[in-house]
């Protein structure tokens, strides 16, 4: 099968894509044919080696972290999948024709969108679900504002801070300004000409930071925020200073079969739209690296083998 590997760390250049054997499903898993896979900025950590000390790759590689295909093989003792299911999840080596994973992180893929669409799903979609209900823990008629509208867990985290009830502002450029909008934001701050501070007439409860800021905008980010409330920030740390009335939390997204299946519900439902900016072929990925780290990207990219 075709499989987008790396050999060594490096730039864009270093991704492959390479002839290997299909892999077999070991006890407790399945083997899926990919109908997609997406794209996600953790994913030029990895191929840089930036993240080797938490999470060392095991090289020659395959990238991709998240997956939509059909189960086409299962391992002894698995039980609730047969062969046919269509499944999403997070997984390892997803950028291959086929993948192996553990039938327990696996949950039934939407029904009613396309299938390799639903890719764009697992880590997106987990990120903004953990932010907005497990660490911010937004209720109805909260003030919430997401940092980084216009990315992938952006429009997650404002379709589901709406979903919850909340007011919410967002911030994007004029590129995602109507993605976000369609989203359901309350209120758009272009960050490219318009601080925050000038923008937000009172504080909010909440900010869920999807963006990477220095310590000055992190300063800001925390004065947003009225006593008592949250910043939920899934890239760097923002460090409130001492006696602050403000709760800063810092966090790396989990997979969860049941928070997967809740969203996979809500889309269903047609509650959450899995909007998709680019489909690529699989054998793209190094341009959609390159695209991306200059800045030529936004939402959800899906590739397809
Ligand atoms: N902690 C975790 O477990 C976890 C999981 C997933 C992702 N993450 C991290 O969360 C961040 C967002 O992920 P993602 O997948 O949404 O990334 P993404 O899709 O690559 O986000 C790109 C978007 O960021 C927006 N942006 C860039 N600079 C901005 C700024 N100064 N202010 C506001 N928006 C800005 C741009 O929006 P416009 O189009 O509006 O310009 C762009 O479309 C990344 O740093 C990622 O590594 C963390």
């Amino acid at each position: 099968m075709k499989a987008m590997r790396i050999h060594r760390y490096g730039d864009a250049s270093v991704i492959h894509q390479d002839d290997v054997p299909r892999p077999a499903p070991a006890r407790g898993e399945v083997l899926v044919r990919v109908a997609a896979t997406s794209f996600n900025p953790s994913d030029l950590g990895l191929r840089r080696g930036l993240l080797r000390a938490l999470l060392p790759l095991d090289l020659p590689c395959t990238l991709g972290g998240d997956v939509s295909g059909t189960v086409v093989e299962v391992g002894d003792g698995v039980r609730g999948l047969a062969v046919g299911d269509r499944v999403i999840g997070r997984g390892a080596g997803t950028a291959a024709e086929y993948v192996t994973a553990a039938a327990d992180t696996l949950v039934a893929a939407p029904t009613a969108i396309p299938l390799a669409h639903a890719a764009a799903i697992p880590i997106a979609g987990l990120t903004a679900w953990q932010a907005v209900f497990e660490h911010a823990r937004i209720t109805s008629g909260q003030r919430v504002l997401v940092n980084g509208a216009g990315g992938g867990v952006g429009g997650f985290a404002v379709q589901l801070a709406r979903h919850a009830g909340a007011h919410v502002v967002a911030t994007a450029s004029r590129r995602s300004t109507e993605a976000v909008r369609q989203f359901g934001a309350d209120q758009i701050i272009d960050y490219t000409t318009t601080p925050f501070a000038d923008a937000l007439d009172e504080p909010v409860d909440a900010i869920l930071n999807l963006v990477a800021v220095d310590a000055r905008q992190a300063t800001t980010l925390v004065e947003l925020v009225r006593p008592g409330g949250v910043v939920v920030s899934a890239t760097g740390p923002v460090t409130p200073p001492a006696g602050s009335p403000v709760t800063a939390v810092h966090f790396v997204a989990r997979n969860d079969q049941s928070h997967l299946a809740a969203l996979v519900r809500l889309v269903d439902a047609g509650a959450v739209r899995v909007d998709i900016t680019a489909s690529r072929p699989l054998a793209d990925l190094a341009s959609v690296h390159r695209d991306a780290e200059s800045g030529h990207t936004r939402g959800k990219i899906i590739l397809v083998p």
